[in-house]
């Protein structure tokens, strides 16, 4: 709270933090929250937002982590159902395999609101979607990447987010979108990091042990920065420079790709707000006390930062904010 109230006054916090309501009539509901689990330093800052946002609104949010299985976000779901909460949020780890535990929360009228991923599910299932165009954000790095190397050759390695999750398979499209025709660059290898920071250095030194020790690669697109980071750090042990005689792209803008842009190591991120709970609760404060159908998509924006962008300001507004 005490962090949120400093922040406000800054420029970039306040996008951030776009949505935080003054005073609003979900004072004293009870909103179920399924996450995915902390893969990632995105997945931390989501959360946090999210508890954030639901103190300051007197909302009181059930958290339950589901440690990367959807098993367990199903499972958590009915949980809420159970109690008769007001609402749930949940970040879907996977895109298939909501329809049965969305149905029972329609039954049970609970609306639903889904958080920074999609389902493959009739929309009618859900009450609003609060998410990036991630097919966007794999545009926007692959725009980057095409306008940063022009007509030199370039192999491009990716780092592929979590099987079946639609960050995965949007981002993937999106970057192919924006390279498709351009004979120069070629996606020569591709492999899920799991979003995970360590999985993102272990696949790297394989692409790198495969790759001419790395010296044939002249980029890595990761699916997030932290598979970035993992990355850049395997490029290192290979005696490398990363951001030099490896490009490297990814997606979230979290403090630790401003850092390593500060240190010359990472040129390029996509920005994902960390801050879906507040659009996602003022719908649900429409919907509930105003009667208010929200739109059924909600989309944040994708902002592209490169070492122009100032990463170090970036750096310390993201960590005041409790990255
Ligand atoms: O769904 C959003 C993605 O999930 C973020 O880009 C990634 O960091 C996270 O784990």
């Amino acid at each position: 709270m005490k962090v949120l109230k400093q922040l406000a006054l800054a420029a970039s916090t306040v996008a951030l933090f776009a949505g935080v309501a003054q005073a609003d009539g979900l004072q004293g509901k009870v909103v179920g929250f399924s996450q995915i689990g902390s893969e990632s330093g995105w997945r931390a800052a989501e959360t946090s937002v999210t508890k954030l946002q639901a103190e300051e609104r007197g909302i009181d949010l059930k958290f339950a982590d589901a440690q990367q299985k959807q098993e367990n976000q199903i499972k958590a779901i009915r949980g809420f159902i159970a109690q008769g909460v007001d609402a749930i949020l949940v970040a879907p780890v996977v895109a298939t395999g909501w329809d049965a535990v969305l149905q029972e929360a329609k039954d049970a009228n609970i609306p639903v609101i889904l958080l920074d991923r999609g389902v493959d599910a009739s929309e009618d299932l859900y009450l609003t979607s609060v998410a990036s165009d991630q097919v966007k954000e794999g545009r926007v790095a692959g725009e980057w990447l095409v306008n940063t190397v022009g007509d030199k050759d370039c192999k491009i390695v990716e780092l592929q987010g979590t099987v079946g999750s639609t960050p995965a398979i949007n981002r993937k499209q999106g970057f192919e979108e924006a390279i498709a025709g351009k004979a120069n660059l070629t996606i020569a290898r591709s492999q899920t990091g799991d979003f995970t920071r360590s999985k993102g250095k272990e696949v790297m030194e394989g692409f790198i042990k495969a790759e001419n020790g790395g010296k044939d690669i002249c980029a890595v697109y990761a699916h997030n920065d932290d598979m970035a980071v993992g990355a850049i750090q395997a490029i290192k042990d290979a005696g490398l420079k990363p951001g030099t005689d490896i490009l490297v792209v990814s997606i979230d803008a979290v403090p630790d790709i401003f850092a390593a842009m500060v240190a010359g190591e990472a040129n390029a991120t996509v920005e994902l707000t960390p801050n879906m709970a507040g659009p996602a609760f003022d719908a649900l404060d429409a919907y509930l006390n105003g009667g208010t159908v929200p739109e059924k998509f909600i989309i944040t924006e994708s902002k592209l930062y490169t070492p122009a962008d100032n990463p170090q300001g970036e750096y310390d507004t993201r960590k005041g904010l409790g990255y």
